[in-house]
């Protein structure tokens, strides 16, 4: 079999591009009533009074707030610590605290007047760093070495802060989900949701019911980025407070504006790094602050701290590391998880400190990275040991000899004029990443995921999973990989919808795992489907002879050949059901200490290396990234198209965060709440993109696969910023790198230094 590699086309492919695919909001939805939010105008106040005054709505419609809540007010992610409606408080501006259903999506609207709150306005905290003052909402500690003893007889000591803004995920599809309540007392909820058993939790904690009086079916998906992980698990429970409260199916679809000032976002960091080199540039000790704004309540922020911890001193060898991690509180929107989970945050602030670092010693971007790569048989901060598949050297390579890069960066650096010249001015940039596959630390033993296999009837084998299709490719990857284990063919494996009563828990679609970890499952239980239909067919033929599966084929010991789907069809026939399950256990090597940091934090990492090139227009101070190159090894390539897709569309994310995405708010308001102000890159923003993809299989994963979903979202802003400082000398160490940021770096003439400084004399300066 050959299956693995190709690209065959996807099933979602033709429907979602024609448009007859229907997604969450454009079900039917009989007699269903529609559901609205009131949403704090403040970004902190007390509500001195709630009042609904349902003369004023329109017929009918009911609200909910938090005092009607059956059980408590919730949401269950790691703790319960964001609430379900605000009650005394509210704490950023957009958060619920009532909601309302109507017949009409018009007459919801118009109960939301019928609502009267009276709030008394308290000090909002909006600044990282006074937040910083306050108790944080969770805190991280990661030490190897004598990082302090190291940095105190530095040769070189280089010092920097570094950050980045929030991001907006901007999945096509707004957050959008429906409930409604059985004559039976069971509730069923349906939508855009990557997690269904998120979700299915979430509701249990809040109305108190089993496990099987709560159906959550995940809807097809147009895109998630991490934005669904967290979030449909409130929209849910809105959702089926409605219900309950009008006796009728509700449902809860936001528009753009609504979902950007309501939902969560990629956490603003603020990162900084004190480094000590030796003469040759070598990283002797690192003592790295990370932290992270959370919004207004912990959601998932103590796991985006924990990725953000592990990746701090991205893919380089240091024998002394100290970081320290924390989750500050500040009254916006809550931060969530987002494609990369905190990685692209640190990783953005190392390559920065990597590059100023090389600055320092006269050396290029590439000769630093190459003198403190990380190889087969370095240990990480964590003292994990690198295997035979850590490939961050083939990576920068890869992408060096592509771009021709060492040449080019250092002629561009030669040629560079003064900004004031005129003429368009070009850059190169690199960086180099890696990327922690699977959940963090013990969380996929944690998880205790389980996956499962029925033969059906008709002699095919359907796959219950809860992995949902967000555009990333599953409903395609997964089949393949059951395809090329077992020797079916692609149209005998078929995939269960991702409904909580049709499918167990495999865990949650996250953390670029679904491959890796579901994937080897599938692999798995449909295999194990194969054996026992083949052992059966076996011992029913005259000779007893094992047979084979191949290209959908049985073949027995003299040529013969049955189509398997016949075979296995006979043995459901002959048999009845059968159904195999399987709960995914880690390596048991896989270990991680969570008090000391120490351990196996994940089971492989995958590497990438990114040149972007970069035009800076000298009058408008416009950065157009030209092209990208992308060295990414994933482990295994499983489809090529898929993964090469995953690779552009999360660099151009990426390259997107550094370049022009940015939340504008002000006093804790939104300034830019729509598509119109809020802007994303369209193709005429995007640059040129040559992927490289390579392997280096790691063997514990399923066909060597590691993870790619959020690899690419770790490289792009990174290189692209320094393509920017190649071309003009600025340097820039927050993103995003606007215009108007960057005018009021070029006022203040951050100037990069034209010569490599004096070792002594800048160790004297940084003290
Ligand atoms: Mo994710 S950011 O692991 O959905």
């Amino acid at each position: 079999m050959t299956l693995l590699g190709s690209s065959p086309p996807r099933p979602d492919g033709a429907s979602k591009v024609d448009g007859t695919l229907r997604y969450a909001n454009d079900l039917p939805m009989d007699g269903a009533w529609h559901g609205a939010t009131l949403r704090s105008p403040y970004p902190h106040a007390r509500i001195r009074a709630l009042q609904w005054h349902p003369e004023r709505a329109p017929a009918g419609a009911v609200c909910v707030t938090a005092a009607d809540l059956p059980g408590p007010n919730g949401v269950q992610l790691l703790d319960d610590e964001w609430p379900v409606l605000a009650a005394e408080l509210v704490q950023h501006v957009g958060e619920p605290v009532a909601v309302v259903a109507a017949p009409s999506k018009l007459a919801a609207r118009q109960a939301l007047r019928a609502i009267e709150v009276d709030y008394e306005p308290l000090e909002p905290t909006l600044d990282l760093s006074t937040a910083g003052r306050q108790e944080p909402l969770y805190s991280l500690e990661l030490k190897s070495g004598e990082a302090e003893e190291e940095l105190a007889r530095a040769h070189l000591l280089v010092e920097g802060t570094y950050r980045t803004g929030h991001q907006e995920h901007i999945y096509i599809e707004c957050q959008v989900m429906s409930a409604g309540w059985e004559a039976d007392g069971s509730l069923v909820v349906e939508g855009s949701m990557q997690c269904p058993y998120f979700v299915h939790r979430s509701l249990i904690h809040v109305f108190g019911l089993t496990a099987e009086r709560v159906v959550v079916k995940a809807t097809p998906m147009g895109g998630g980025f991490g934005g669904k992980e967290d979030f449909p698990s409130v929209i849910a429970l809105h959702a089926a407070l409605l219900a309950k409260a009008c006796g009728h199916p509700v449902r809860i679809a936001y528009d753009r504006h609504e979902d950007i000032i309501g939902t969560t976002k990629r956490h603003p960091s603020v990162v900084t790094h004190r480094a000590a080199v030796d003469a040759e540039g070598h990283l002797q000790a690192m003592e790295i602050d990370v932290v992270l704004d959370g919004g207004a309540f912990r959601t998932l922020s103590p796991v985006v701290l924990s990725r953000a911890v592990l990746h701090a001193a991205g893919p380089y060898r240091c024998p002394n590391v100290h970081i320290r991690g924390k989750v500050v509180r500040t009254n916006t929107a809550p931060n969530g998880a987002f494609r990369g989970f905190g990685a692209p945050q640190v990783q953005f602030a190392m390559e920065r400190q990597m590059d100023r670092i090389a600055r320092r010693l006269g050396l290029d971007p590439l000769e630093i990275r190459l003198r403190n790569v990380l190889e087969e048989g370095d240990r990480l901060p964590t003292g994990q040991t690198m295997d035979e598949s850590c490939s961050a050297r083939l990576c920068l390579e890869k992408a060096a000899r592509e771009t021709d890069f060492k040449q080019r960066w250092r002629h561009l650096e030669a040629q560079r004029r003064d900004i004031a010249d005129g003429d368009s001015m070009p850059g190169v940039g690199l960086s180099l990443y890696f990327h922690g596959a699977g959940f963090t630390g013990n969380g996929e033993r944690v998880l205790q995921s389980v996956i499962e296999a029925a033969l059906l009837e008709d002699g095919r084998i359907e796959v219950r999973t809860a992995a949902v299709e967000m555009g990333q490719g599953c409903d395609t990857v997964l089949p393949m990989m059951a395809a090329e284990a077992s020797g079916l063919e692609l149209e005998d494996v078929v995939l269960a919808p991702p409904d909580t009563s049709r499918v167990p828990d495999s865990g949650p679609s996250v953390a670029s795992r679904t491959s890796m970890v579901v994937g080897g499952e599938v692999a798995h239980v449909v295999s194990e489907i194969r054996d026992r239909v083949l052992a059966w067919w076996s011992d029913r033929q005259e000779s007893g002879a094992a047979h084979t599966v191949e290209d959908g084929l049985v073949r027995g010991e003299k040529g013969q050949s049955w189509p398997f789907r016949e075979v296995a069809r006979s043995y459901a026939e002959a048999m009845g059901p059968l159904v195999v399950s399987r709960q995914h256990e880690p390596p048991e090597w896989q270990v991680f200490d969570e008090e000391t940091y120490q351990g196996v934090a994940y089971p492989t990492y995958a590497f990438g290396a990114d040149v972007v090139e970069v035009e800076v227009d000298p009058d408008t101070l416009e950065v157009s990234p030209k092209k990208v190159t992308a060295v990414c090894e994933v482990g295994r390539v499983l489809h090529e198209k898929l993964c090469v897709g995953q690779v552009e569309g999360g660099t151009l994310q990426a390259v997107a965060w550094g370049l022009m995405e940015e939340v504008k708010l002000e006093e804790g308001r939104y300034l830019n709440d729509r598509l119109a102000t809020y802007i994303i890159p369209t193709i005429k923003d995007s640059p040129e993109m040559e992927v490289h993809l390579l392997e280096k299989p790691w063997k514990g994963g399923a066909f060597g696969a590691k993870g790619v979903g959020e690899l690419p979202m770790d490289g792009g802003a990174p290189a692209a910023v320094s393509a920017v400082e190649n071309a003009t000398g600025i340097e820039v160490d927050a993103i995003p790198a606007t215009p108007e940021r960057f005018l009021a770096l070029t006022s203040a003439r951050r100037q990069v230094p034209s010569e490599p400084e004096d070792p002594e004399r800048a160790r004297g300066a940084d003290r």
